[in-house]
């Protein structure tokens, strides 16, 4: 088992990253606070991975809620039937939610744990590949609204993530890949050696090979650890994380949930951002050769999906969160493994990238 720490202080918490996680009772039963547990989970994770957890908890009070997949049940009614079954449980303060799923679990689980009481400890176990890498690190926790994603959430941080890469071997290819679009971020935004790892290992990552795998799952959580032990709530070095975010979001919300999946619009967006630095003479256009090639080994998707209008994904991304009063801030880059913030970009740039991208769809 690979171990690393989310350094904050007396909220630090520990990530353990290895085979048989969830088998492991004593590996996490010691991130375990009070005698109350509450188990979320899905309908499509509970029949896989559920009962080795419930095996585990021999001995303590525990419930489970299984919702049904997708992130059109991210919502408020379903938190309300989480903090429900908690207190039918007679948990109080001191009792414990595990989220044993992908991201829509993980964060709404963290939400849930972040409201009972005013919070109660939540341990991640997280089960694609996104989630391992991105999402159950860090504590941002949410639901959605028929108004937009997440946009209702709180910064909970987890007492610990168990990251049982065994559990990857259920996932769809379609998921797994869209996952691997947040560990080609991490190289792209911050660790040029990591991204010549992933082109030099493209092959046996999409073949799962247990000891590569893992190696990338490592690096990228240890780089999302750093960056979120310096800048938790995100006024700084966190926004990075956000690289072709802006775009992905845009996109998103134009093609409606469920066509293309996060990592698959990350990706898109990410050489959206390469391609547009590389336009204002941030960086070299080769740099975003270099990002479209490896996000096609890895059989994503790197054009805009047909019948996409530049107009309206542009006024998408000036309403994406991550604006600042009102001006468009996006994330760029100079180049593999340098990410930065920059603002007032001039918008007819930005309308040429998505014009040309689109074109070439
Ligand atoms: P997801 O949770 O919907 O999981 C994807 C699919 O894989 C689902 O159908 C799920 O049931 C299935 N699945 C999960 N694990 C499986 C396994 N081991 N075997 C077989 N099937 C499995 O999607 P996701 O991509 O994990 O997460 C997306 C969510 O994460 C979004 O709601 C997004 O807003 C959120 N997110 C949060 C953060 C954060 O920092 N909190 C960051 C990125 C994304
Ligand atoms: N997923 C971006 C962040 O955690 O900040």
């Amino acid at each position: 088992m690979i171990e690393l720490e989310v350094s904050l202080g007396e909220r630090s918490y520990l990530i353990h990253i290895g085979s048989g996680g969830i088998a492991d009772a004593k590996l996490w039963r010691r991130h375990i606070r009070g005698r109350q547990v509450l188990v979320l989970s899905n309908a499509t994770v509970a029949p896989l991975y559920l009962d080795t957890l419930l095996d585990g908890l021999h001995g303590l009070a525990h419930a489970s809620v299984i919702l049904e997949d997708g992130e059109q049940f991210k919502t408020f009614d379903n938190i309300a039937r989480i903090l429900d079954t908690l207190a039918r449980l007679g948990a109080n303060r001191d009792a414990t939610l595990i989220a044993l799923g992908g991201g829509v679990i993980g964060d709404m689980g963290g939400f849930a744990a972040a409201c009972w009481m005013r919070g109660i400890a939540f341990v991640q176990m997280p089960t694609t590949l996104l989630a391992m890498v991105d999402s159950s690190v860090g504590g941002k926790t949410g639901v959605n609204l028929a108004a937009g994603k997440n946009l209702v959430g709180a910064f909970h941080q987890p007492s610990a993530v168990v990251i049982d890469t065994a559990t990857l071997a259920t996932l769809p290819r379609r998921e797994f890949v869209s996952g691997l679009a947040e560990v080609i971020k991490i190289g792209a935004i911050g660790d040029a050696a990591f991204f010549g790892f992933l082109e030099n290992h493209a092959e046996a990552i999409l073949g799962r090979e247990p000891g590569v795998l893992e190696q990338a799952i490592a690096v990228s959580c240890r780089h999302k650890a750093g960056v979120v032990a310096r800048d938790e709530r995100e006024q700084g070095e966190r926004a990075l994380l956000n690289f072709g975010h802006t775009f992905a979001h845009a996109l998103e919300t134009e093609t409606g949930y469920g066509h293309l999946l996060h990592g698959e619009a990350v990706a898109i967006g990410m050489l959206l951002a390469a391609r547009l630095s590389a336009s204002l003479g941030r960086a070299a256009q080769a740099d975003a050769e270099r990002l479209q090639a490896l996000l096609e080994r890895m059989g994503l998707p790197t054009r805009l999906p047909n019948g996409m209008d530049p107009q309206r994904l542009l006024q998408h991304m000036r309403l994406d969160k991550k604006s600042v009063s009102g001006e468009l801030r996006l994330i760029l880059w100079r180049g593999i493994g340098q990410a930065e913030i920059v603002s007032g970009i001039d918008e007819t740039a930005i309308l040429d990238q998505l014009k040309n991208t689109a074109a070439a769809a």
